[in-house]
């Protein structure tokens, strides 16, 4: 069927097209350029989710600034373990500067929760969030997103970055899973 596509025992249907993503990222980097002009940025990414989203942001995003990554780990297959790991650190001297947060999919706000905390430790001059997508009905932590995508149902999503078992982060288009 079309817009169907199967991943290992899931089949997903096409949810958030390409071009409606390109629109979101495009408005995101516009209200990000427009707010932080002449601000001392770095960019932090969350691995390995948001790399495509960072990727886009960041060639859109018209300033100067820093980029950086960190890397977690928390999902099993479709679920979340709820123990959020520290695979990569942070690298990057943050000291007097303003961070912006990049995360693909907030879902539990568990991970955005450590990763706050971690930088906030290093003594930045603000934090701030950017985020594709948000499940508000599964966040159990309580976070402040200051520039937001959408928020989506509770679906587990796949595409543009996000995996089912490491795979389907190629995908242009999100997807969302289907009923077995
Ligand atoms: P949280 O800690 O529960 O907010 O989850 C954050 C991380 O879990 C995201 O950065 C994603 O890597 C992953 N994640 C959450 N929801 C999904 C999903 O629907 N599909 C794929 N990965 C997800």
């Amino acid at each position: 069927m079309k817009g169907i596509i199967k991943i290992q025992d899931k089949e997903f249907e096409i949810f958030i097209k390409s071009f409606e993503i390109s629109e979101m990222v495009n408005r995101l980097a516009k209200e990000l350029a427009n707010d932080l002009k002449g601000k001392d940025v770095v960019f932090v990414g969350i691995l390995n989710g948001a790399f495509i989203f960072a990727a886009d942001l960041i060639r859109k995003v018209n300033m100067d600034c820093n980029v950086s990554f960190v890397k977690t780990a928390s999902y099993k297959g479709a679920r979340t373990s709820g123990n959020v790991k520290t695979l990569i650190g942070l690298q990057q001297e943050v000291k007097g500067k303003t961070i912006v947060i990049i995360e693909d999919i907030i879902d539990t706000g568990l991970t955005l929760d450590t990763v706050i905390k971690e930088i906030d430790c290093h003594n930045p001059a603000e934090i701030l969030v950017v985020a594709l997508l948000f499940k508000c009905e599964a966040c159990i932590k309580k976070v402040r997103i200051d520039y937001l995508g959408r928020e989506i149902p509770n679906n587990f999503v796949i595409g543009y970055g996000l995996d089912y078992n490491g795979f389907g982060r190629n995908l242009r288009d999100v997807y969302k899973m289907r009923a077995s």
